[in-house]
């Protein structure tokens, strides 16, 4: 029987290669490529050398652009107030592309070694379900003659001894991490006590803010339909979504943009501390919602906030990216989208991101005659006499009620 796993080249991982050789499996390895720093060739050899009959490699950093990322940025997406969902968002990318190397191989078999308390267990078999229910699923962290066996890190390192497992010589950070594109999470160990400031060593995808720069890097990003398009920095024009992500990325790694240390419900119920680098993206977010102030129907706009916005990160979060709410969630999003073009003006600066000014040349919304508390031209105040009053006949019969009833 053939398992295609979702192969790392940690230590983790590389005990689940070779125990499930040793449980008889033959082993296909996967991993994407959504943008980590990462030596692919050494994962590779490692791999083969522990007895994986081959190792797939996806370069999926576009498409996690264009069917992730972007649309993520188009609706504001955002977890609990702080999360952009970095994380989140790789998994079905991920998760669709190791269904395809399975496919491809005649696997029986998909397995990760996510552990039993996590959410990415959740999102990469839900995710597996969906994209071809016919695979068989085994993740070792849940199967009892797996995690008895390995109960920490020095069972782990004792099997590796002795079944010839290269241990990195450099001391592994005493948190788990996950990087891609979007952003770089820290959680675990010396991370799960919440009082604890973390190190200043940690983040990897950030300067320190206090370090930063200091003089504000200004630029302009330009949106068509919700979409970044074109960044205008430095006098250079940045076009093509990963590009444009890429230098977005840049410029707010450079300034320390895009740090935040939460507390987060899990969806399987625990509460767990994160910390997250995402410096593109939360600059991204900002000017999307920033020329959305000047061109969305300010209706369209709540019914989004409240519901849309909330949705979609709920089901990326939750791992429920390919099912039919998800789609019909997206869908009212490019509506919503439609005239959502023009450019915002930014600067950031120590660890900050900031709006500088905004345009769109195709929304009627924003009139700046009609705005102007200087001139009355196209509006009449008696007509607000009237709509002031109307609105206020409601409010004046309960006030009139409470002051009846010796109400404060
Ligand atoms: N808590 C975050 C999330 O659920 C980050 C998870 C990081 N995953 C990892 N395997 N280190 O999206
Ligand atoms: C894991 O459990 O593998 C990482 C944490 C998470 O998935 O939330």
């Amino acid at each position: 029987k053939r398992v295609c796993l979702a192969y790392s080249g940690g230590l983790d991982t590389s005990t689940i290669l070779k125990w499930l050789i040793l449980e008889g499996y033959t082993v296909v390895c996967f991993l994407a490529d959504v943008g980590q720093e990462e030596d692919f060739p050494a994962v590779e050899k490692k791999a083969l050398a522990l007895g994986a009959e081959r190792m797939i490699i996806d370069n999926l950093q576009q498409e996690f652009v264009d069917e992730l990322i972007f649309p993520a940025i188009q609706c504001n997406a955002i977890y609990e107030d702080r999360y952009l969902l970095g994380t989140s968002l790789a998994r079905p990318v991920i998760a669709r592309a190791q269904v395809r190397a399975a496919q491809k191989y005649k696997c029986d078999f998909l397995s990760h070694g996510c552990t039993g308390k996590g959410n990415d267990q959740v999102r990469f078999e839900l995710a597996w379900k969906a994209c071809d229910p016919s695979i068989s699923i085994i993740a070792p962290w849940r199967l009892p003659k797996f995690f008895n066996r390995f109960q920490g890190r020095a069972d782990l390192l004792k099997f590796a001894a002795e079944n010839d497992i290269p241990v990195s010589s450099s001391p592994k950070a005493p948190w788990s991490m996950d990087d891609n594109l979007a952003h770089c999470s820290y959680e675990s160990g010396i991370l799960e006590k919440p009082e604890l400031e973390p190190p200043a060593n940690l983040w990897t995808r950030t300067v320190d803010p206090l370090k930063a720069p200091d003089v504000p890097t200004k630029f302009t990003l330009h949106f068509a339909k919700g979409i970044p398009t074109k960044l205008e920095i430095g006098g250079e024009e940045v076009v093509g979504s990963l590009e444009i992500f890429k230098a977005l990325n840049k410029v707010g790694h450079d300034n320390g943009v895009g740090r935040i240390d939460i507390v987060e419900s899990r969806f399987i119920g625990l509460k767990s501390r994160g910390c997250y680098d995402t410096p593109g993206l939360t600059i991204a977010r900002l000017a999307h919602i920033d020329i959305e102030g000047l061109v969305l129907d300010s209706r369209v706009r709540t019914l989004r906030d409240r519901n849309v916005t909330t949705e979609w990160s709920q089901c990326l979060y939750n791992g429920m990216y390919f099912s039919p709410e998800r789609e019909f969630l997206e869908n009212s999003i490019v509506f919503s989208q439609k005239n959502v073009n023009g450019q915002v003006h930014m600067m950031v600066y120590k660890g900050s991101a900031y709006v500088l000014g905004r345009s769109s040349e195709t929304s009627n919304l924003y009139s700046e005659i009609e705005a102007s508390m200087d001139t009355l031209e196209g509006f009449s105040p008696e007509d607000t006499s009237g709509f002031i009053a109307i609105q206020a006949i409601r409010l004046e019969k309960y006030g009139a009620q409470k002051i009846k009833d010796g109400e404060p």
